[in-house]
């Protein structure tokens, strides 16, 4: 087999091995069609059986209601962040509980298309925590609450729903998305980029309600086709040419999932995994200091910082000559950040923690 490393990277991020290989192997030919998943029509029978069955597994995985639909769009989930503000302000404002860079990010295109108001922000604690549900300051009427269950960049994650008292849901899941179980029956819109937790770059996945009235059903008149939530529902996702090779990879990954236990095994997985890293912190804290409050932590994205600069550059370096890479913190905050996905091995998790006290002894 090829030598693989461990890959700790923020996204796109690794992918299970044998998902992998299952892609090479029906790259020339998907089964017995005698031609790979690239050229063939995206309205083709074969590209239509793994859409559904996707979908069918996404429904699975996750017990989505009835009126909880899948849709596979592109433009990352950086477009729904235009899109749930373009298909959901009617004249009310949205509240945006801002956790993170990628929820300024979400909240300042909302902001450009409406009003909003910010329901919690824990920004002047250098967002090393999530909001208590009992500090969520939501309005009167909006016409959503926008959540970010996981934020990559400062390793922070809810481990509890937020509470919004009956007001319509939106959370971008990009980053612990399929990580563990959730109370769908809470959410309106869940969006993902698959590239982290789901699958390669290129697809996102969003699951929105077409059920409740008139929610999408009439959109503004001036917006764009392509933008437009009930375009997808009435095409399933198939309006124009989808990401086809990003939803084949996406469909095995699903099927992985599912092959592993389905959330709630890849939920204990993931503990077990974030547990050793975690424990090296805490084994040091004035060396390794971790960036989150306990209560706060990420079980995909562990960050930290070492005393210096100077030493967050040593650690990753000698960290990569070692077969792990893919630590270096985002460009934003430095530091550390270990990305730890639910196709990251558990073995790179012990090998990390190990590395980290050795690095500790000869550094600390
Ligand atoms: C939580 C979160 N939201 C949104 C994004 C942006 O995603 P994309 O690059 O798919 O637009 C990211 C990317 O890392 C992310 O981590």
């Amino acid at each position: 087999m090829t030598h693989r490393i461990f890959n700790f990277s923020a996204g796109p991020a690794v992918l299970p091995v044998e998902v992998l290989e299952e892609a090479r192997d029906n790259l020339l030919s998907l089964g017995p069609l005698g031609m790979g998943i690239m050229e063939i029509s995206h309205r083709s029978k074969p590209f239509e059986d793994i859409l559904h069955e996707a979908q069918d597994n996404l429904r699975r995985l996750l017990s989505l209601e009835n009126d909880q639909r899948v849709l596979f769009l592109a433009g990352g989930a950086t477009l729904q962040f235009s899109m749930v503000p373009m298909n959901l302000l009617d004249g009310r404002g949205a509240d945006y509980v801002v956790t993170g860079e990628w929820s300024k990010k979400a909240l300042a295109e909302a902001r450009r298309l409406g009003s909003v108001h910010i329901a919690a922000s824990t920004e002047s604690e250098q967002f090393r925590r999530i909001p208590r549900n009992d500090e969520l300051r939501l309005s009167e009427d909006p016409a959503y609450v926008h959540t970010t269950s996981n934020n990559t960049i400062y390793g922070t994650q809810w481990h509890w729903e937020p509470e919004t008292a009956g007001r319509l849901l939106v959370c971008d899941m990009s980053s612990d998305f399929l990580s563990r179980p959730i109370d769908v029956a809470r959410y309106g819109i869940i969006y993902a980029g698959a590239q982290k937790n789901a699958g390669p770059a290129g697809v996102t996945l969003v699951i929105v309600r077409d059920g409740r009235e008139g929610l999408f059903q009439k959109p503004r008149p001036d917006l764009p086709i392509l933008l437009s939530y009930k375009t997808h529902l009435d095409n399933d996702s198939l309006y124009n040419t989808p990401p086809v090779f990003a939803i084949y990879v996406v469909h095995l990954c699903l099927r992985w999932l599912l092959r592993r236990g389905g959330l709630a095994a890849m939920a204990e997985h993931n503990q077990k995994k974030a547990a050793p890293i975690y424990a090296a912190i805490d084994a040091a804290p004035d060396f390794y200091r971790g960036h989150a409050h306990k209560a706060s932590r990420s079980l995909m994205n562990i960050t930290f910082r070492l005393p210096t600069p100077e030493l967050d550059e040593k650690f990753v370096k000698e960290a990569k000559a070692q077969g792990m890479d893919g630590l270096k913190g985002h460009r934003s905050v430095g530091g550390i950040r270990a990305s730890v996905y639910n196709a990251f091995p558990i073995e790179g998790a012990h090998a990390l923690a190990s590395f980290m006290a050795e690095f500790l002894r000869k550094n600390g």
